[in-house]
């Protein structure tokens, strides 16, 4: 798919961006692993989180359609053995939570395969920790051939502050012998420990911030309406940041703090930005976001513990650095590489080619601004999130934008 995007007036007007994608997973996996059937209502309807539905449909969930844009879900009463692959499609999120639940099914075998993208994406940081804790696993790298086995639990400390390492290796330890402890050198986004303790699961936590849970426990089904995703509120809120003359308000956006770096990010640049608490969802912060452009936009700086809590958000935000007087860095994010694409290189390459100021680091970048974008043919190569942030960047472009391998926006 190529998108065309032209230079836009003001944005006006309030929605719901899509639904949260992280939650979305972690709902549809909670649902196919309870004891009884659950419902998630306006659960994200993108391929990825596609991906993982149709997964636990193969393992033997039923699922139907629940009025009002929900899902039912009946788990099978243990997962059911497929010989056919297990396709993760583009999803990381999918790949690595699914690879802690099937090694430790015991005698469950399951090759876990994904497109071109994620079978480049590394898995030993899942794969390592698993088979520390006893799991039969053949590669390292997409496909993954699996063969469940009673796991013992472990105490591990991830080099990388990763959610999906983190939730992965928490679903197995669910499963598994004992206790299984994780630390992580910064905080990742919190959902599963959430989702757990919503759940009735005894979340254990130690002073050193390492979170554990005890193997052996089971839930009973639950309803859950998902929230929408800050992650896709933020291209919005950067269009309206950026756009002259918009305001724009943004409806029941997840806001758990381990997410909300973007809104702090906005606020140093000098944006105005604004939120009210909505609804809570299974211990999850729920708020109505408000953006209203000023001119006068500064650099910010984006380093650290802040890192994980934008991580997904950091393309956009380039984009955003481009409109702001000044050097906006961002550092401690060599994350970025090993994303959907090689988000240094892919944002770095396109800023440049619509004529922006871009320095690359091997872990972030720098932007200096304010620049005039011009309107320019840029790669997404199969990355939503450079996708939507370059479909941002064309709103304030002069000319036209064509973004191509945009697809995966889906
Ligand atoms: C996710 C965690 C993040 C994020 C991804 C979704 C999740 O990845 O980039 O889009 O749902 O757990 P890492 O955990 O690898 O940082």
């Amino acid at each position: 798919m190529r998108l065309a995007v032209s230079k836009s007036g003001p944005l006006v007007g309030s929605l719901r961006p899509s639904s949260d994608k992280s939650l979305t997973h972690r709902a549809y996996i909670f649902a196919a692993l309870a004891r009884s059937p659950s419902v998630v209502m306006e659960p994200l309807r993108g391929e990825d989180c596609e991906n993982t539905l149709r997964i636990f449909q193969q393992l033997g969930a039923a699922t139907s359609p629940h009025p009002g844009e929900g899902v039912s879900i009946s788990p099978p009463q243990s997962l059911r053995q497929q010989h056919d692959p297990l396709d993760c499609g583009n999803s990381g999120t999918t790949m690595r939570l699914l690879a802690g639940v099937i090694a430790s099914e015991p005698r469950l075998r399951a090759t876990l395969v994904g497109d071109e993208s994620l079978s480049r994406r590394p898995m030993r940081r899942i794969t390592d920790p698993l088979r520390l804790m006893g799991a039969d696993i053949e590669g390292d790298t997409a496909p993954l051939r699996i063969e469940g086995k009673r796991l013992r639990g472990i105490d591990y400390r991830s080099p990388v502050a990763s959610a999906q390492i983190k939730s992965c290796l928490l679903l197995a330890g669910l499963r598994a012998e004992g206790e299984t402890w994780v630390t992580e050198p910064a905080q990742s986004r919190d959902h599963t420990e959430r989702m757990l303790a919503a759940l009735g699961i005894e979340l254990l936590s130690r002073s050193d911030r390492a979170i554990g849970v005890r193997g052996g426990q089971s839930w009973d089904g639950f309803e859950f309406s998902v929230p929408s995703d800050i992650s896709s509120a933020a291209y919005f809120l950067c269009a309206a940041a950026i756009v002259p003359g918009s305001k724009v308000v943004l409806r029941s956006v997840g806001t758990n703090p381990t997410r909300t770096g973007v809104l702090e990010a906005l606020a140093d640049a000098g944006a105005l930005v604004e939120a009210a608490p909505g609804q809570e969802q299974m211990g999850e912060p729920v708020s109505h976001i408000a953006v209203v452009q000023v001119p006068g936009l500064q650099a910010f700086h984006v380093a650290g513990d802040l890192v994980p809590r934008l991580i997904d958000e950091i393309p956009v935000l380039a984009v955003l650095a481009t409109q702001c007087e000044g050097t906006t860095t961002i550092r401690d994010a060599g994350e970025l590489r090993v994303k959907e694409s090689d988000r240094i290189e892919t944002v770095a390459s396109n800023l440049l080619a619509m004529g922006a100021q871009v320095e690359t680091f091997a872990d972030g970048l720098a932007v200096t601004g304010p620049t005039p974008l011009c309107g320019a043919v840029v790669d997404a190569q199969g990355d939503h999130r450079i996708g939507m942030a370059f479909a941002v960047a064309g709103l304030v472009a002069e000319g036209e934008t064509q973004i191509l391998n945009a697809d995966s926006i889906r």
